[in-house]
């Protein structure tokens, strides 16, 4: 909440002194203060004073069957008083790693040999690239290194996955981005569409440059590219038609291995169980994390083909071991609860709810597009954004970026909605039990928030 005026509490206080916040400016929330959390239910969350919000982003795109649900809770309860930790190394194992890794295998859309556990989408891509370099020393090509990531794509934040990650954000004085990372274009549609260039023919010329990449870098020297289904921290970008279509053949030709980064799209969200199905990805290799445990326990997961599997064994094996592994990879609580989300998902028929309730949500979306302030509305799914721009028209950037996109979740939040703004992106990704009343009273506000902002942002000089 905007606490610049109020004073702070105790808990907020002792915040202050005690943490660094991810995602937040330090300098700022010395000022303002945190906005303290203190309970769930369904898809609304409840603050220290008692207020109600709905969750228009799912916590951080994670929570994909709301808060408080019993049976999450309860398998994580049953878990921890049976084994409440074991590990995978030196080949041991437990029932409930074996049990999702089998499901995983099961619901993807492409066969994948073998599942390998991590903590956090960022461990996930991290582990595979690992796995890609290893592979690539085992197949005798140690030349073929290089990952091509796009700009404005967002794999996560180790030192490696912020390389890939294609915001300035994560890459200014951190001395990033790695130079075996490059970046190709962003398949932005509705900002980099040439005047009277259709979709399918924007999708061509981005698979032109993925190919004019791979060749000025070499294709002997490129080992995979990795793209999300959806581009969601990068400002929820839906892939123009035929997009992947057009890349998958140039990634084919020069024999670069093909991530998937599901970690926002798996298990429902773009209405298939992948966004892998949803826009026909070639996938060789596939990170999962956030809805796997439907946002409960930190897990994360890689499957990879039986080609990666069958180098990464042989290589292994001139050596003790594989040497790779976290403590908790496949921790058994992560492991419980993601096999119960997985099987309330299917019981529950999340994918069917999504497909059902998914028309009005992104009707309502669209339904801002003509507001003076909202340059594109988009998603897919039950996901979507709302992009503020100064001239609609001409897709035009703020001179402040992030200003008026800030001021925008600020007023949803004043008016108990809480939506993210990535900039001047308004990311919407609420829990996927959402239903067709809960979508109306998530968008209630909009029109009023948007005008306030509106005549905010005139008012202040960001409109030109
Ligand atoms: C597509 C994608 N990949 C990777 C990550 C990184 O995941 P984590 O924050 O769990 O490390 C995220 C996080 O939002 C993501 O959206």
């Amino acid at each position: 909440m905007a606490h610049d005026a109020a004073p702070l509490s105790n808990a907020q206080t002792r915040d202050i002194e005690a943490l660094l916040h991810p995602y937040t400016n330090a300098v700022t929330h010395r000022r303002v203060g945190p906005h303290l959390i203190e309970s769930g239910e369904g898809v609304y969350v409840y603050d220290d004073k008692g207020r109600k919000f709905i969750e228009g982003l799912a916590g951080l795109w994670c929570c994909g069957l709301g808060f408080g649900d019993a049976e999450l809770i309860e398998a994580a309860r049953e878990q921890l008083a049976k084994l409440p930790y074991y590990h995978l190394f030196g080949g041991r194992t437990h029932e409930p790693a074996i049990e999702l890794a089998e499901k995983i295998k099961e619901l993807y859309p492409i066969p994948m040999a073998r599942v390998f556990f991590a903590n956090s989408g960022s461990e996930a891509n991290d582990t595979q690239i690992k796995l890609i370099w290893y592979m690539m020393n085992a197949l005798g090509k140690p030349a073929k290194k290089k990952i091509i990531s796009r700009h404005r794509g967002y794999h996560g934040v180790t030192l490696v996955t912020a390389s890939l990650t294609g915001l300035a954000l994560n890459h200014g004085s951190f001395d990033l981005p790695f130079d075996y990372v490059k970046h190709t274009t962003c398949p932005h549609f509705w900002r980099a569409g040439e005047a009277g260039e259709t979709e399918t023919e924007f999708s061509a010329r981005m698979a032109r440059d993925l190919e004019d990449l791979i060749l000025a870098e070499g294709p002997d020297t490129v080992a995979a590219f990795i793209a999300e289904p959806v581009m969601g921290a990068g400002g929820v970008i839906v892939p123009p038609e035929g997009y992947f279509a057009a890349i998958n053949p140039v990634l084919a030709k020069y024999d670069v291995l093909f991530i998937a980064d599901e970690v926002i799209c798996g298990f429902g969200r773009t209405g298939n169980w992948f966004g892998t199905e949803t826009f026909g990805m070639a996938a060789t290799s596939v990170s999962m994390a956030k809805q796997i445990t439907g946002g409960y326990v930190p897990l994360s997961a890689v499957a990879m083909n039986a080609e990666m599997v069958e180098a990464i064994e042989a290589e292994s094996n001139r050596y003790p071991a594989l040497g790779h592994g976290y403590t908790y990879s496949g921790h058994p609580l992560g492991c419980a609860v993601g096999v119960k989300a997985i099987e309330i998902y299917q019981r529950r028929d999340i994918v069917g709810h999504v497909r059902k309730v998914a028309p009005l949500f992104q009707a309502r979306i669209r339904s801002f597009a003509d507001h003076p302030l909202v340059g594109e509305a988009r998603g897919v799914g039950l996901m979507g954004a709302l992009e503020v721009s100064p001239d609609p028209a001409n897709a035009a950037t703020f001179a402040e970026p992030g200003k008026v996109g800030g001021k925008l979740a600020a007023e949803l939040l004043e008016h108990g909605v809480i939506m993210r703004a990535m900039g001047d992106v308004l990311g919407i990704c609420p829990p996927m039990i959402i239903t067709e009343d809960e979508i109306e009273e998530l968008f209630a506000p909009m029109e009023k928030c948007l005008d306030a902002t509106y005549h905010w942002a005139k008012a202040e000089g960001h409109l030109r």
